[in-house]
């Protein structure tokens, strides 16, 4: 039966990292800041008090490893990430970490045949430097020279995030998974408003959709709100504004696409000058990444088709094209019997958020359990799960472990 103490032990943990931040008030932790230290110092007490060897890789992902019962035992994996977005609720990421920590101590020293390493991954969400997934791209050694290069707002390069961290870059090799692990497992928060629609606690994720990030800036030419006539102008802003309108519509008649603008910035800003420049931010997902690049193509037209109307530049500059990701099939059929044996009902669905796993899973078995997330609110502080879930979520997962021993005796 689920244990409902543990999974109220989850969610208290999870509250108390909330309250590491780098903004009093929120729930803000941003790559390698003072408050992503101190929840390293709190998960870390935690891991080594249930027998975990703990350390912090290169990339500044927290690994504990809770070893099998043969020294060379493969290795299943268990993670998520210890970043959040600004103003975040307490559970996207670090929900996660926290259950594969309460899998391992319901454990009580129990040796499987396989160990066990829960992984807090640095940063998932791209806030700091604009770019996602850094902890989880060291660990399949993707983190090249010119993600390193990348700076922040301050100038800061995450290669001199590391430095600045007490980290050492050069290091990154060894950040990097064993050979061969058994798979991967993330605990995520499903974020959206599909399981509490169907009245579901728990999904298996089968497909991550792909993403496409981009910012397109519109170049016009600034010039006075007063003397400037109407049919002479190159506003930016308005530009902007016509392609914001297709952008949506697009998305609109397209079955499964989202597709988001979610900052403008426009310069010089003033309300008495008219915009010489408008940058916009782009997000474009879709389960099919054929469906998501002939999107991008066709915003690509349609921006052009409205920059050549009004005199202006587009200027498209690509941030992030990440593929859709398959979840491993094996995986998903033992994760749908392990939901199935904890009394939930077996839901299977696809993840419209982006999530590590689809970082690992070109390199490994890799599964979701996505958990109901209450009003489908996240990414703000009133974020939240409901503890029944929570425990049927720990019991599914040690269903999950059990059937994978079971399977080295078989
Ligand atoms: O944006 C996302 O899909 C996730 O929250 N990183
Ligand atoms: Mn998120
Ligand atoms: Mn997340």
């Amino acid at each position: 039966m689920a244990d409902v103490e543990a999974a109220r032990e989850v969610i208290r943990r999870c509250r108390a990292l909330a309250a590491c931040s780098d903004e009093p008030g929120f729930t803000t932790r941003t790559f390698l800041s003072d408050s992503m230290r101190a929840v390293l110092v709190k998960i870390t007490m935690w891991m080594s008090a249930a027998g975990m060897k703990t350390s912090v890789d290169a990339a500044g992902n927290l690994r504990g490893v809770y070893e099998g019962a043969a020294v060379d035992a493969r290795r299943l994996l268990i993670g998520s990430h210890l970043d959040t977005v600004p103003h975040a609720g307490a559970f996207d990421g670090v929900l996660g970490v926290v259950m594969g920590l309460s899998l391992v101590e319901s454990l009580h020293g129990t040796r499987l045949p396989f160990s066990i390493e829960v992984i807090g991954f640095s940063e998932e969400e791209g806030v700091r430097f604009g770019v996602p997934f850094i902890g989880s791209r060291a660990l399949v050694g993707e983190l090249d020279t010119t993600l390193l290069a990348s700076r922040d707002a301050e100038g800061v390069t995450v290669a001199q995030a590391i430095r600045d961290f007490g980290l050492d870059p050069s290091r990154l090799a060894d950040a990097r998974t064993d050979a061969n692990p058994l798979g991967y497992l993330e605990f995520h928060i499903e974020q959206g408003p599909v399981l509490e629609a169907a009245g579901r606690p728990l999904a298996v994720v089968d497909r991550i959709s792909g993403r496409t990030a981009a910012n397109v800036t519109f170049v016009g030419a600034a010039g006075h709100a007063g003397t400037t006539p109407m049919n002479i102008r190159q506003d930016a802003v308005a530009g902007a504004a016509e392609w914001i309108g297709c952008v949506e519509a697009h998305a609109h008649g397209t079955k499964g696409l989202v597709a988001t603008t979610g900052r403008i910035e426009a310069n010089p800003g003033a309300a008495n000058v008219i915009a010489g420049r408008c940058r916009v931010t782009l997000d474009v997902r879709h389960a099919d990444d054929r469906v998501r690049v002939a999107a991008i193509e066709r915003l690509r037209v349609a921006a052009d088709e409205i920059g050549a109307r009004r005199g202006l530049q587009i200027e498209w500059s690509l941030q992030l094209d990440q593929s859709g990701a398959a979840m491993d099939p094996e995986l998903v059929a033992t994760l749908v019997r392990a939901l199935d044996a904890a009394g939930a009902p077996p839901t299977v669905m696809v993840s419209g958020a982006g999530h590590d796993a689809m970082v690992l899973a070109p390199h490994m078995p890799a599964a979701m359990l996505f958990i109901r997330t209450p009003g489908g609110v996240s990414h703000h502080p009133a974020e939240s799960v409901d503890e029944n879930d929570v425990a049927i979520a720990l019991t599914a997962g040690m269903n999950f472990l059990n059937e994978l021993a079971a399977s080295f005796n078989a």
